[in-house]
C-alpha cells in the first residue's frame, strides 16, 4: 500500500502515522499493490458487513466493525433502484467511512479523535471510538437539531457547539484542538473514502457484478462519490466487472451548492458558498475539501451537477420516502429531485439502469 496526492501526484510510501494530509494540504488517495493478488472475484460471501470486501480494504489485525454494510438496493421501476443507507448501525452511511478510519487509527497508535459534523458523521464517529476505546470530540454547529446531539452524546463523546455550518464548526476545532488530537474530517485522512468505496462494491454485486449506467449522489463532503468512483475503477481494472462505467451525478440545493456553481463555470476547484442554508444538514458544506477531486470525478465520468430548489425539498423527501417505504432525511429528497429533473431534461432515459441513495434516517 502507498499514497498519492489527490492534486500534486505526490507519493508517500511510509507517510508519518497517523496518515494525514499530503504536504500540500490535499487528500491522499490510497493505493494498492494488487498484482498478483486479486485478480478474479475474491470476496467473503458469508461476511454480512462491509468486510466482505476484505480483499479490497487494507490489511489490518483488528477491526472496529458495528456491523456496517451490506445495506438493502430496493428497485424502485424495472432499472431504478434506491440504496437504503438507513439500516446502517448509527443510521447513516457515514458508518462506512468511520469503520475504515477508526480501524486505521486505531491500529496507529490513535488515543483521541476530533472531527467538525453537520451531524451524521459526528455520531458515527462517536459510536465507533468508543467501540475502540479511543476518546472522540466532536464539533458541531449551533444550529444543530437536539436529535443529533442526543445520539452523539449516547455514544460518549465529547460535544462542542460553534457557528452556523460545519466549516464554522471547522475552524472553531482547528483553533481549540489540542496538538495530539488526530483530525479526522472528510477526506483529511484517507481512509474513510476506503470505507465508503464498498458502496460502489456493493452495487456493483446487487446488480450481478455490473455497473449501473448513472449513480446520482448527494453530494456534501463528497467522500461517497469519491469512493464509488474509485470502487468502479477498481473493480474495471481487475476485471471484476466490464463495460462502461457509470455516469457520476452531483446533486446539491441551491441553498448550498458550490460543486454545480464550479461545474457550470467550468472551474477547477469549488469556491466557498456564503451564507448557505438548506434543511439537507449533510449537505450544507459550502466549502469542501475535496472540491478538485469532485469535479475531477464528474468530468472523468462524463457526469454532471445538478441543484435542486430548496424549497422543493420537502415535498421531494416525502414522494421518496413514501415510495421507497424509508424514513430517509432531506438528503434523499435532493436526489429523487435531481433524477426527475434529469429525466426531464433527456440527461437520463427510461432505459438507463440508475441508483439512487437515501443516505441518512431522518432523526428529527
Ligand atoms: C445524510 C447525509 N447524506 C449525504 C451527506 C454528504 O456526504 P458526502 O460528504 O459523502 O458528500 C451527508 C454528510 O454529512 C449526510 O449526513
Ligand atoms: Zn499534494
Amino acid at each position: 500500500m502507498n499514497f498519492s496526492c489527490s492534486v500534486c501526484n505526490n507519493i508517500y510510501d511510509s507517510p508519518k502515522v497517523p496518515i494525514w494530509l499530503c504536504g500540500c494540504g490535499k487528500p491522499l488517495v490510497v493505493n494498492y499493490n494488487w498484482e498478483n493478488k486479486v485478480k478474479s472475484i475474491d470476496i467473503i460471501e458469508d461476511e454480512l458487513s462491509l468486510w466482505r470486501y476484505k480483499s479490497v480494504l487494507p490489511e489490518v489485525e483488528t477491526k472496529i466493525s458495528l456491523g456496517e454494510g451490506h445495506t438493502p438496493l430496493i428497485p424502485i421501476s424495472k432499472n431504478v433502484y434506491v440504496k437504503d443507507e438507513t439500516v446502517n448501525p448509527t443510521g447513516s452511511f457515514k458508518d462506512r467511512g468511520m469503520a475504515l478510519a477508526v480501524t486505521m487509527a486505531k491500529a496507529q497508535g490513535v488515543k483521541t479523535i476530533c472531527l467538525p459534523s453537520a451531524g451524521n458523521a459526528g455520531i458515527s464517529a462517536a459510536a465507533y471510538c468508543e467501540a475502540a476505546e479511543i476518546e472522540c470530540n466532536v464539533f458541531l454547529p449551533e444550529t444543530i437539531p437536539e436529535a443529533f446531539k442526543k445520539e452523539t452524546e449516547k455514544y460518549s463523546a465529547n460535544l462542542t457547539l460553534s457557528g452556523n455550518t460545519i466549516s464554522d464548526a471547522a475552524k472553531y476545532m482547528l483553533n481549540n484542538k489540542e496538538d495530539e488530537w488526530f483530525d479526522i474530517s472528510t477526506l483529511k485522512e484517507p481512509f474513510r473514502v476506503e470505507g465508503k468505496k464498498t458502496l460502489g462494491y456493493e452495487i456493483a454485486e446487487q446488480l450481478g457484478w455490473k455497473f449501473p449506467d448513472v449513480v446520482v449522489y448527494e453530494t456534501g463532503g463528497g467522500t461517497g462519490l469519491i469512493g464509488m468512483w474509485k470502487a468502479f475503477q477498481e473493480m474495471q481494472g481487475m476485471g471484476w466487472v466490464k463495460g462502461t462505467l457509470p455516469r457520476m451525478v452531483a446533486a446539491q440545493s441551491d441553498g448550498c451548492a458550490p460543486v454545480v456553481k464550479a461545474f457550470q463555470e467550468m472551474k477547477k476547484d469549488t469556491e466557498f458558498w456564503e451564507n448557505s442554508h438548506t434543511i439537507a444538514l449533510g449537505l450544507n458544506v459550502p466549502g469542501p475539501l475535496g472540491g478538485k477531486w469532485i469535479l475531477d470525478v464528474l468530468s472523468q465520468s462524463n457526469g454532471i451537477a445538478i441543484s435542486i430548489p430548496e424549497e422543493d425539498l420537502l415535498a421531494s423527501t416525502k414522494d421518496m420516502n413514501d415510495i421507497t417505504g424509508i424514513n430517509s432525511s432531506a438528503e434523499a429528497g435532493v436526489v429523487w429531485s435531481a433524477y426527475n429533473t434529469l429525466l426531464k431534461m433527456d440527461w437520463i432515459s427510461n432505459q438507463e439502469s440508475v441508483v439512487l441513495f437515501a443516505t441518512g434516517i431522518e432523526r428529527c
